[in-house]
């Protein structure tokens, strides 16, 4: 049995702490999921991650069920929650069919969308449908350049008041988890104190309900963005470069295959 939404907003008043990653494939998300994180999400950071894409606006929503479907095959404890890729919840309606098909074809739990006050009413019509909803406020990739690029946000009062306010209408709408990406931790600390439903932080410190990274960052894949709230936990692309040119050397040299691999 996954975890449910209600699971993930109860572990807040339990004082649990969540942990959350990426992952976007079957092999990554077993890991993740066998590992005992608490939500497996699939990020439209893929646009970047995997597709060689400039930022996640070109994303689009076949790709987006694409990866959710292989991911789904393989997470069998965690929750898996969805990006809603940029255009695909411009009404209400449109966010409701795409939110759909992430449940029935992509095998997704809940949906995650980027915005506070302006994505109000679409964030009612998936709840009143029965969707559980994953919030996303702070540094929102999608509307990056409106906010000035990739930017710590929340620095100035205004904004911070902004985001606080925010942050308390997608409380009060019913969002299950809230995720806070870059944004200056005695904010962050602020909002979770004022909420009901836990925050997720990604470069908002330490006082959020959970953490949630990028997997590829943390595991050493090159980038072309280098936040400091990354830790590296691994040099995967290292790894997997010296197993490659292992590899080719053996078969230029004719070490590989050896007796006992052929038939
Ligand atoms: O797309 C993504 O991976 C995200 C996380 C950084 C929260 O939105």
């Amino acid at each position: 049995m996954r975890l449910t939404a209600k699971t993930i907003y109860d572990k807040k008043k339990n004082k649990e702490k969540i942990v959350a990653l990426t992952a976007y494939d079957f092999p990554f998300a077993r890991i993740l999921d066998e590992a005992g994180i608490d939500i497996v999400l699939v990020g439209d950071s893929l646009g970047m991650v995997l597709l060689g894409y400039e930022s996640t606006l070109p994303v689009t929503m076949r790709e987006m069920l694409h990866h959710t479907r292989a991911a789904s095959k393989a997470v069998k404890k965690a929750l898996l929650v969805a990006d809603m890729p940029f255009g695909s919840y411009d009404t209400a309606d449109r966010a409701l069919r795409n939110a759909k098909r992430f449940l029935k074809e992509g095998g997704a739990d809940a949906v995650k969308l980027e915005g506070g006050e302006k994505i109000c009413e679409k964030v009612k019509a998936l709840i009143d449908a029965g969707v559980p909803v994953m919030g996303h406020l702070g540094m929102m990739p999608q509307t990056a350049s409106l906010l000035g690029g990739y930017r710590v946000q929340g620095k100035e009062k205004k904004e911070a008041k902004k985001m606080i306010q925010e942050a308390g209408l997608l409380d009060r709408l019913g969002v299950f988890a809230l995720v806070l990406e870059c944004v200056p931790a005695r904010l962050a600390e602020k909002i979770t104190r004022q909420i009901k439903c836990p925050t997720i932080g990604i470069g908002a410190g330490i006082k959020t309900d959970g953490q949630i990274l990028v997997l590829h960052d943390m595991l050493g894949f090159k980038s072309k963005v280098h936040p400091r709230f990354v830790r590296q936990y691994a040099n995967l692309e290292a790894v997997i470069q010296k197993a490659v040119e292992t590899y080719r050397t053996d078969v230029l040299a004719g070490r590989f295959p050896a007796a006992k691999e052929s038939y």
